[in-house]
């Protein structure tokens, strides 16, 4: 098993997460505990990619709703819980699609958990057609996502989906 990532800075976006996924799978192969194949993930996307936050929201009960509740991030601290179409995440979670998002402050109902970030893509992972969780990321610049993003950060949602 790998515990490290090894990736060149100097690489395109695409070039990173072409070679960041076969890493990841590296990463968790032979480990089956959740928090920790999780929280390596997100590290491994953090540490790659230089964006600003990195984490996801797990769907879980309470009481007799279901809500979005913070796992493994990386950054600075986050709100722990999201209603089901609340803010990027919940809307994700409620439309069952990645949303793109080039500048926070034209999202209605955005939920600023720092005001640095500035963009933001939300995927959400899915497991038997139902969404479990959402991987959030954020950037401190405006329009940092686009479909290379949406591309390899669902296919990092499928690994997820194995691994929660
Ligand atoms: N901005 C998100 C909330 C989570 S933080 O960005 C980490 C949203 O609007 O759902």
């Amino acid at each position: 098993m790998s515990q490290e990532i090894n990736i060149r800075p100097d690489l395109s976006k695409e070039e990173k997460y072409e070679a960041l996924i076969p890493q990841i799978k590296a990463l968790i192969s032979g480990e089956n505990d959740v928090i920790a194949n999780v929280s390596n993930i997100i590290a491994a996307i953090k540490h790659t990619m230089n964006y600003f936050w990195v984490g996801i929201y797990r769907v879980q009960i309470k009481d007799t709703n279901e809500e979005l509740v913070l796992g493994p991030f990386q950054g600075p601290v986050a709100c722990t819980r999201i209603k089901f179409g609340k803010g990027v995440c919940g809307k994700a979670w409620e439309d069952s699609k990645a949303i793109i998002v080039d500048d926070v402050n034209q999202f209605p109902g955005h939920i600023a958990c720092s005001s640095l970030s500035r963009s933001e893509i939300v995927v959400p992972v899915f497991r038997n057609d139902k969404v479990v969780a959402v991987l959030d990321v954020d950037s401190t610049d405006l329009s940092a996502f686009d479909a290379v993003d949406k591309k390899y950060l669902e296919e990092i949602c499928n690994i997820l989906s194995g691994v929660l």
